[in-house]
């Protein structure tokens, strides 16, 4: 079992105990698929939102005390899964849709096989799609067994193999990805980071590397537009630019060696609402997590800061607070070359009623000091490039223009 940081939807899953939570996609633009033939292509992605299911009429919120009331009022109502970015994209040669996470902490692409099982009796439906390796002629089964563990414990098994992928109207041939018959994962995923994160002992040519060697994409780069918190859509462009999302210039920071295999810069500072914390760590960008995690003492300082308290729960725990209050303020978060990122307060408190806190402590095993997940990326353009070995970012402009540029 290879295990890679991601922090998936999981971990909240667990934490709220919402195992049967249902997911329902917010319908995208019209423009779902665009591809102009200049060297890249731009895949957008729905941004899900898990259904409702809110029960806050044992949680009283205006109570501060929350901790010593919280094991009896919590585990029914935190509501407190943030939204997860997935993509179409299409495989075989019958081109049968699968919905997938980009995910830029994994490497691997996965997707659902027709016989799939759950496992623990989970529920790992996502939007329902389904790939069926007999109907594809180009399929080929490599026989050998995929298995992965993501940094909140769920798994997936199946079959590694290769077939055509496809989307944003381009496709690339024999590919290789894993047909998975067993999970706790409620979504197919599509990991895009680098080859040494993979979980293949020797390493292969996964999406976007395949995109530059079938000349899809000169160099192997995408851009990562997660959009606004309410926003339906989002959009990475692999091999692009666009220009118009961003404002100021991208500034370029360092992938860091220091953490080997992974798409880690150095974080300076963050300045949380006027209050200064020297990070000085590698912090992992990664679109699959949903908050951020920061070694213990700093989370732990935020929390006090805005009167969260930790909920302790077998799987580990987590800061929650009362949602409404003093959702006012940033947080700027500046990196090493200069890079300045400022999130608005909101973005530290998921759910209604009673909230998870948007910093969490690190979890220790992880080996790694800072993790910044969606609640962070949303408010800036990142531009990883792995063949630079950089990863350029902005304050985000979120806005319907366009103006892309391949690189
Ligand atoms: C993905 O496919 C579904 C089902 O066809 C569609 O409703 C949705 O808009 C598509 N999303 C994107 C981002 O293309
Ligand atoms: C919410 O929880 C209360 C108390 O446990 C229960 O009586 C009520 O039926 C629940 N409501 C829903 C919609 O589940
Ligand atoms: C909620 O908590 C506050 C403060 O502890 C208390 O004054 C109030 O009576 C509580 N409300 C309910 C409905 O329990
Ligand atoms: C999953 O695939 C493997 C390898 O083909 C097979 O041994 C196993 O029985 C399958 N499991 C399920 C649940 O279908
Ligand atoms: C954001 O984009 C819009 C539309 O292109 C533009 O008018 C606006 O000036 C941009 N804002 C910033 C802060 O760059
Ligand atoms: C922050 O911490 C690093 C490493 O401990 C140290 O080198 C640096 O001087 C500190 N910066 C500030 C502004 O205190
Ligand atoms: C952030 O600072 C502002 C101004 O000092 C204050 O009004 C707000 O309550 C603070 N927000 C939090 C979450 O502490």
């Amino acid at each position: 079992m290879v295990s890679v940081f991601t922090l998936t939807k999981q971990a909240l899953t667990s934490l709220a105990f919402a195992l049967l939570a249902q997911g329902f996609v917010i319908p995208g633009g019209p423009e779902n698929e665009k591809r102009n033939g200049a060297g890249f292509v731009s895949l957008d992605f729905n941004v899900v939102r898990d259904a409702p299911h809110l029960n806050t009429t044992h949680v009283n919120t205006s109570d501060h005390n929350l901790a010593s009331h919280a094991a009896k009022f919590v585990p029914l109502t935190l509501d407190n899964l943030g939204p997860t970015y997935v993509a179409n994209i299409t495989i075989g040669s019958n081109k049968q849709p699968q919905t997938v996470q980009i995910d830029t902490g994994s490497s691997d692409l996965w997707v659902f096989d027709i016989d799939l099982e759950c496992e623990n009796g989970l529920s790992c439906f996502g939007d329902g799609s389904r790939f069926n390796p007999k109907t594809s002629t180009t399929f080929e089964s490599l026989g050998t067994k995929f298995s992965i563990e993501y940094a909140d414990h769920s798994t997936s098994e199946g079959t590694w193999a290769k077939d055509t992928v496809g989307f944003g109207g381009i496709s690339i041939t024999k590919q290789q990805f894993a047909d998975v018959n067993l999970t706790s994962s409620t979504n197919a995923i599509m990991g895009i980071s680098v080859v040494g994160s993979e979980s293949h002992q020797l390493g292969y040519d996964n999406v976007p590397i395949t995109l530059k060697k079938q000349g899809i994409i000169k160099t192997n780069a995408y851009s990562l537009f997660l959009n606004e918190p309410e926003a339906a859509t989002g959009q990475i462009i692999f091999g692009g630019v666009d220009h118009a999302k961003y404002s100021g210039s991208l500034i370029e920071e360092e992938i860091q060696t220091t953490v080997p295999q992974r798409l880690a810069i150095n974080l300076n500072e963050l300045n949380f609402n006027g209050t200064k914390y020297n990070i000085s760590t590698p912090a992992l960008l990664d679109s699959g997590t949903t908050l951020t995690y920061l070694e213990k003492n700093v989370a732990d300082s935020l929390a006090a800061k805005v009167g969260a308290v930790w909920f302790p729960l077998p799987t580990g725990g987590a800061y929650v607070l009362g949602c409404g209050a003093g959702a006012s303020g940033d947080a700027l978060f500046t990196f090493e070359k200069g890079a300045a990122i400022r999130v608005p307060m909101s973005e530290f408190y998921y759910g209604q009623g009673l909230c998870t806190f948007g910093v969490q402590p690190i979890p220790e095993e992880l080996g790694i000091s800072a993790l910044l997940g969606d609640n962070f990326l949303r408010h800036a353009y990142v531009l990883y490039n792995l063949d630079a070995n950089t990863i350029s970012l902005a304050p985000v402009n979120f806005t319907d223009k366009s103006d892309i540029e391949a690189i």
